[in-house]
């Protein structure tokens, strides 16, 4: 029996759980279209909408199926209440810059619920209130003066000395008529919109982009996948890390994981979404369920590959859970990473600067549900040549040291760290292995650094240590069994197989 068994709930996304899987064919032969949107997540779906409303021809192409990514996986809050986040870009960027990602953020909540209540979408969405509450009395004079921000921001924020969470504060920052959805169901309807739209649009699964080529002068983009090419006017890139990196996005963006626990309560939630933005992080939410009241929880965030068991996380975040609520059982557990800028904005726009013709959306903070949908709607214009609204504030090819330059510092800095300490452990011990079920560890073999883990059944697994993004060593995640990366977030499977970027090649595997 491995360590996994022991922890609680079932290992899967609530979101995945309760909806069928797509089945879109994948791409049979070359196309050449209006828009090619690379990535079926959030961002992809919604721009690739927006595209074939405005008559577009479109083609959708998914590395695996639809909204199974980060996108499935979220606890999907819509909301404009990103923590503390208006004080800081105050800070950072200005008024004009967090007033417009207020607003866009805003009109990604309005846009959601417009085409739920047009469409007659059943996803469960929900207006709620969102609270960032204080997590002691220390951080009351922050979330005091967020309300404050906020609400200079036009945003609709006060402060709530009482807010109705179900544990000892302050006082929190409330955001009125916020929302929360079923994320599959309002995506997957997105999906099926796309198809019937004016232009010519189709949805490809299991079809993998390898290269992306900009216009460079020319008329066409050229996006290649593993059989065939695709000819596009434009590109939008939303594969949550750009699988084309000009912009040096891996030194500018780090990658934060966080834990959901599904959990069955005994009595009604509380109504209302609520954040903690300081260690340890918290959060949580109602979830709609025929079983009885449940609430979704969140947390234990940590930069992917450091910090340790990732297992004990999920225990952590259980006991979080029922010290604030009576938990009758756990139902799901699971896992995802979401890539933070290092001056919190999120990158929007032309994915470098002398690329044409090829238009990124990342970076969104854990916050991409809103995020994700205005990022949408600002690709779906790029591409058909508008200037939108927001372009400016999220615009990627932005360099403002006074903004992002100190956690530039520090996030290459903490890369270095890793790279050095990894390579010298890697190098001095573990070359001897007793690894039980469900256990990985680097190990030394010939004076190479090897990923050798046994799978829960007992069988051995080897790689190459080594990731092949810029060569730091790999870290064994006992929670979801894969080899991260505590550089740029790369992720593996047990085999080596890549299951996330900025890493696009596989981990070589290595004799047992
Ligand atoms: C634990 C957690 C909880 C969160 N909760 C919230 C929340 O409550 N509210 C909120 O607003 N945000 C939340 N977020 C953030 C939000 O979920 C993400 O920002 C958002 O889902 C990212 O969407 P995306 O479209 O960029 O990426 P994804 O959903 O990952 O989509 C990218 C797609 O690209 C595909 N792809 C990758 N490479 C290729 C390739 N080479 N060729 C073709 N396709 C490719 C992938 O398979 C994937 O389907 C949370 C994040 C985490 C980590
Ligand atoms: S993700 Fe950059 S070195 Fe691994």
């Amino acid at each position: 029996m491995s360590d996994r068994d022991s922890l609680p709930g079932r290992d899967a996304s609530l979101w995945l759980d309760t909806t069928e899987r797509t089945d879109y064919p994948p791409l049979d032969g070359d196309r050449m279209v209006d828009t090619a949107v690379v990535g079926g997540g959030i961002a992809g779906v919604t721009a690739a909408l927006h595209a074939a409303e405005a008559g577009q021809s479109v083609a959708v192409l998914e590395s695996d199926r639809i909204v199974e990514g980060v996108t499935g996986k979220t606890t999907a809050k819509v909301t404009a209440q990103h923590g503390l986040i208006y004080a800081d870009l105050l800070d950072k960027h200005g008024r004009d810059a967090a007033r417009q990602y207020g607003k866009a953020n805003s009109a990604a909540i309005e846009e959601i619920a417009d085409r739920v209540e047009r469409h007659d979408i059943d996803c469960n969405f929900e207006r709620l209130p969102a609270y960032t509450y204080a997590g002691d009395e220390d951080q009351r004079g922050a979330v005091s003066r967020e309300a404050t921000v906020a609400e200079g921001l036009d945003l609709p924020a006060e402060f709530e000395p009482d807010p109705p969470f179900p544990g000892e504060t302050p006082g929190a920052v409330e955001f009125e008529e916020q929302a929360q959805f079923h994320p599959r169901k309002y995506l997957l309807a997105l999906a099926d919109q796309i198809l019937e739209a004016d232009g010519e649009a189709e949805i490809f699964e299991q079809t993998k982009v390898t290269a992306v080529d900009d216009r460079d002068g020319g008329d066409h983009c050229r996006v290649e996948t593993e059989h065939s090419v695709v000819t596009a006017e434009s590109v939008l890139l939303t594969t949550h890390f750009p699988i084309e990196d000009p912009g040096f996005y891996f030194a500018r963006q780090y990658p934060k994981r966080s834990y959901v626990l599904a959990v069955e309560l005994a009595d009604e939630p509380p109504r209302g979404m609520f954040y903690r933005d300081k260690s340890p992080y918290f959060s949580a939410r109602p979830h709609p369920s025929a079983e009885g009241p449940m609430m979704l929880v969140g947390g234990q965030n940590h930069k992917t590959g450091q910090g340790g068991s990732t297992a004990d996380r999920y225990r952590k975040l259980e006991r979080q859970a029922r010290d604030h609520f009576d938990v009758e059982s756990v139902e799901y557990r699971w896992s995802t990473q979401d890539y933070v800028s290092v001056d919190r904005m999120p990158y929007v726009g032309e994915l470098g600067p002398t690329t044409e013709g090829v238009y990124v959306a990342t970076g969104f903070g854990g916050w991409g549900m809103t995020n994700g949908t205005a990022a949408g709607r600002m690709l779906a214009e790029f591409a058909r040549g508008e200037d939108p609204r927001w372009a400016d504030a999220f615009d990627p090819t932005r360099i403002d040291p006074e903004a992002g330059g100190k956690n530039l510092v520090t996030e290459n800095l903490n890369v270095g760290k890793e790279f050095t300490k990894d390579w010298a452990e890697a190098l001095l011990g573990g070359k001897d292995a007793d690894i039980a079920p469900g256990e990985g560890q680097v190990v030394r073999r010939g004076g190479k650094p090897l990923a050798a883990a046994r799978d829960d059944e007992g069988d051995l697994h080897v790689s190459s240590a080594v990731c092949p993004h810029l060569d730091c060593i790999v870290h064994w995640n006992d929670g979801e069994q894969s080899w991260d990366c505590p550089c740029h977030g790369s992720r593996f499977s047990i085999d080596g197989e890549v299951l996330e970027g900025p890493a696009v090649e596989d981990l070589p595997k290595r004799g047992e």
